[in-house]
């Protein structure tokens, strides 16, 4: 066996233990914090994607853009953007993710909360970020409601990404019973005591929920099975104001 075999299936029986040893989402991001960067590699081109698209929106004044990164768990993507010259708070429940976070980059400001409650300022982010973190909200809706108010008015919301694959790591493509294994799974999780949101309506239901509240929002692709939700301006709304 190869060692690069061997490795994986290392990670993959870490991660099996981490389901079986946890009861929520926090409890399963604090196990597997030391090997989360070696599990989800996935993530990292749809990180550059974000960071791409976030420098295309406010070229020249990365310096004065602050950025919220909604889930940050170990900092991939707000490192990405801090590296661009962003301002990043990055906000987890894991607090073990965060310590890994701040060991490596010090410079990143991190807060342990919840994105139901978020201890940010009304309107003071130019953009809110969340990869890979919307799919195990309890409540999207009043994760919604929260960021929204932390936006300025033309601020951008980026979440991604859509659909989201089995466990984080295995694409669930697009055949007709990719919805019954779906459920199937989530059914198992919920046994288990946390949350992961695989279901292919989860891009429209987002789309939907960000359209109360902004002027713009459009899909778009990131690599080669994904996609990334860009919201833009916000409206005059009764739900914010
Ligand atoms: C799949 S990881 C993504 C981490 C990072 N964004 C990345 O792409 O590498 C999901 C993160 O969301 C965090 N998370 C999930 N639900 C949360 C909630 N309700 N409030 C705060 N953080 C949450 C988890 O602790 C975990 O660190």
């Amino acid at each position: 066996m190869s060692a690069k075999l061997i490795h994986k299936i290392e990670l993959w029986a870490k991660l099996l233990t981490a389901a079986f040893r946890s009861h929520s989402n926090q409890q399963f991001y604090d196990h597997i914090s030391d090997s989360y960067d070696d599990i989800f590699v996935e993530h990292k081109q749809h990180a550059v994607k974000i960071a791409q698209l976030l420098v295309r929106e406010f070229a020249g004044q990365e310096s004065t853009t602050q950025i919220l990164d909604l889930g940050c768990g170990t900092g991939l993507l707000s490192n990405i953007l801090s590296t661009r010259g962003f301002n990043v708070v990055g906000i987890d429940f894991s607090q073990k993710s965060l310590v890994l976070l701040h060991q490596r980059y010090p410079d990143i400001v991190v807060l342990n909360a919840d994105v139901a409650n978020l201890p940010i300022r009304k309107a003071c982010c130019h953009a809110v970020v969340s990869l890979g973190a919307w799919r195990h909200f309890t409540d999207t809706q009043k994760a919604m409601d929260e960021l929204v108010k932390t936006l300025t008015k033309h601020g951008v919301l980026i979440i991604g990404y859509f659909p989201p694959s089995y466990a984080g790591t295995i694409h669930q493509g697009r055949r007709p019973w990719a919805k019954f294994t779906g459920q199937f799974y989530q059914w198992v999780l919920r046994k288990l005591g946390y949350i992961d949101n695989v279901s292919p309506d989860l891009e429209s239901h987002t789309i939907y929920l960000a359209k109360r509240y902004f002027e713009s929002v459009d899909s778009v692709r990131s690599g080669s099975h994904w996609r990334l939700i860009v919201a833009r301006n916000l409206r005059k709304c009764p739900h914010r104001d």
